[in-house]
């Protein structure tokens, strides 16, 4: 059965907070260990150029973000881990998409109509500050998401709407040049209902917006202990009963604490513990799990070079994917190569015409080769072995030589055969 692909972005702007660690990254780094799943995450730079015309932020902000997600587990050996702005097939794939796309299925996306929205009651004209970026953007999107016609995209509410765009953009094209074929599978938004957002700060949601984050690696542990000093709490004094749910401070340790260490940290809050030893526990906490992390953390960004060759690989494998399928969408809309087709046929004529190995069971149990010419003439006849393992092993070493005298036993040569035409034979088949 072939595995569910799960793919997801992140657009490159700013600095990951414990919020986006929670949220986002620790679930997704559990769900790539999976077998079950072939999973691509990427960072959404291009995405990130449509927020923000500052290089240096867009700069930085990739190199943080690609280096915390390595440093909180994410194996790229495991995953397809790149940047979106390496996969050339994607602004290419968002072109041909672009132009099946209505006009109309645009003007509806939320964060557009919100823009236009906000400028309406500023009595400005609607489009103004709106750049085509925005008003693509979901165009963008269905193309990070088509290109490797992933199953489930694991994203916040906000961008349900964006995967039913995607959704409508996929069945498009496939009804107009599929003749029958569905190229694209129709991707699903997934929710995790189970994550629950993390507070900030003021108790709000975390996020950048607020302006209540507390930090993941930036500023080290330092930052991390100041953050905690500002999680707002009332005035009761060490000694009196706290109400745990009246803070931050408790849905935070229960984010990354064990339910035994969350009882244990509630009921000594009700039992009088203070703010002050409250938020030393939580710091204590979190640093359990983060010190390890920012310590790789800190080790790889002294290394962009490293980082950069990490994310090369990927991109070289996601194009591996990428890249033949964006050929079959070109070919599809009518982009297509002006030299004449060659036939299927004369490639398997000119297959037929190579010399062959040739594996198969006697009547002994035993396991053997041959190796035949083009015309199927006995080139070498090989003795039998025990299991067909052992044979393909042996075919793997005779392919392997340069020369048959270094692999001298196992096998027979044919009646009349030389040994250098075996040698040439073997050449022939290496090509
Ligand atoms: N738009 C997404 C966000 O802001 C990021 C993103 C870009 C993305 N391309 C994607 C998410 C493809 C999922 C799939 O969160």
């Amino acid at each position: 059965m072939s595995k569910t692909r799960i793919l997801t972005g992140i657009t490159t702007t700013g600095t990951p907070h414990l919020g986006n660690y929670v949220g986002a990254i620790r679930p997704a780094v559990a769900a790539s260990r999976d077998d079950n799943v072939e999973s691509y995450y990427f960072m959404a730079d291009y995405h990130a150029l449509i927020k923000c015309d500052d290089p240096a932020r867009i700069a930085r902000s990739r190199l943080e973000i690609a280096a915390t997600w390595l440093a909180c587990g994410l194996d790229p050996d495991k995953v397809y881990f790149y940047r979106q702005s390496d996969i050339p097939e994607i602004p290419e794939l968002t072109w041909l998409l672009t132009c099946v796309t209505a006009k109309g299925l645009m003007n509806r996306a939320h964060a557009y109509k919100a823009s236009v929205d906000a400028n309406t009651a500023a009595g400005e004209d609607p489009d103004a500050g709106i750049t085509m970026g925005l008003y693509s953007y979901p165009i963008l999107m269905a193309a990070d998401i088509l290109i490797f016609n992933a199953h489930k995209v694991p994203v916040g509410r906000d961008q349900i709407q964006h995967i039913e765009m995607a959704r409508d953009i996929a069945a498009r094209f496939n009804h107009l040049f599929g003749a029958g074929r569905e190229f694209f599978v129709q991707p699903e938004a997934l929710i995790e209902e189970s994550v629950a957002t993390l507070p900030g700060l003021d108790g709000r949601k975390m996020s950048k917006s607020y302006d209540n984050t507390i930090p993941l690696f930036e500023g080290g542990a330092k930052k991390l202990k100041e953050s905690i000093a500002r999680i707002v709490t009332d005035s009761r004094l060490p000694g009196e009963s706290k109400d745990p749910d009246s803070t931050a401070l408790m849905p935070i340790y229960a984010a990354v604490a064990s339910h035994a260490e969350t009882v244990e940290f509630r009921t000594a809050l009700l039992d009088g513990l203070g703010w002050g030893d409250a938020k030393q526990q939580l710091f204590e906490r979190l640093e359990r799990d983060i010190a390890p992390m920012r310590a790789r953390y800190e080790e790889l960004i002294a290394q962009p070079a490293r980082i950069e060759e990490i994310l090369q690989a990927g991109a070289a494998r996601a194009r591996a994917i990428g890249a033949p399928f964006l050929a079959e969408l070109r070919e599809a809309v009518g982009l297509r190569s002006f030299r004449p087709v060659v036939e299927k046929k004369t490639v398997a004529a000119a297959t037929a015409r190579l010399p062959q190995f040739k594996q198969y069971r006697e009547a002994d149990g035993k396991f053997y080769f041959k190796l035949l010419d083009a015309d199927g003439r006995l080139l070498l006849q090989s003795d039998g072995f025990d299991s067909p393992k052992a044979a393909g092993q042996s075919i793997a070493s005779l392919r392997a030589a340069a020369s048959l005298a270094s692999v001298a036993d196992g096998y027979a040569l044919g009646p009349d055969v030389s040994a250098a035409e075996v040698e040439q034979a073997l050449a022939a088949l290496a090509q």
